[in-house]
């Protein structure tokens, strides 16, 4: 049976691209297949990810499309290459409601904590493990999740804690909660998905 076709959008430096590729050369991810990454900017290091994969590059830079345009571009090149699952990566776009609702229940994000602790808007990046530590928990971790029109406030569909330490800075935090939650959950969450996905086709 076919597998299901999935987007990667990013802007950044690709790590859980990365992840996601590596799973589906290791059969972790079985039921679905990267076929095109999706950039708003030239200096995101998630494109030279994916050429060194020969997977398809597409780039809408920020500078040259303004954001509906940007919006209308993306959804003709994900429809073009028949995208079944569209992966938010550390995409820096906000996505109108009428982008998400046209991939209902085929768009995932994933949230550097636990929601719905530390999520929403303005928390993105470095923002949400500065937050973590203000706040002096003792337990942070990663969400993946569907992506609706409310901000951070889709279903849940994978989450990993991961202990802060007496010592971290947003630095550190942040790469441990790439490391032993982001990494794994994506991909696990994309198989999830795919499946999902793939059974309704049936
Ligand atoms: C990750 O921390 C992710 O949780 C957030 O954006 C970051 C992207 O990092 N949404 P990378 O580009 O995958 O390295």
């Amino acid at each position: 049976m076919k597998k299901v076709r999935i987007a990667v959008l990013c802007s950044g430096g690709g790590t859980n691209l990365q992840a996601i590729l590596d799973a589906c050369d290791c059969g972790k991810i079985k039921d679905g297949e990267v076929v095109l990454v999706v950039c708003d900017s030239a200096e995101a290091y998630a494109l030279e990810r994916a050429k060194k994969r020969g997977i398809e590059t597409a780039l809408f830079d920020k500078r040259d499309y303004p954001r509906a345009e940007r919006e209308r571009t993306i959804l003709g090149s994900l429809a073009e290459h028949e995208i079944g699952l569209v992966v938010l990566a550390g995409f820096m776009t906000i996505l109108s409601e009428n982008f998400v609702c046209r991939y209902e229940g085929r768009i995932v994000n994933i949230h550097p904590a636990l929601i719905p602790s530390f999520c929403g808007e303005g928390m993105y990046g470095l923002h949400v493990h500065e937050a973590v530590l203000k706040r002096g928990v003792k337990v942070t971790g990663a969400t993946v999740h569907y992506v609706t029109e409310i901000c951070d406030g889709g279903p849940i569909i994978e989450q990993k804690a991961v202990r802060v330490r007496r010592r971290d800075t947003p630095e550190t935090l942040q790469k441990r909660v790439m490391r032993e939650a982001e990494w794994i959950i994506y991909p696990k969450a994309i198989q999830k998905v795919c499946k999902i996905l793939k059974e309704k086709e049936l």
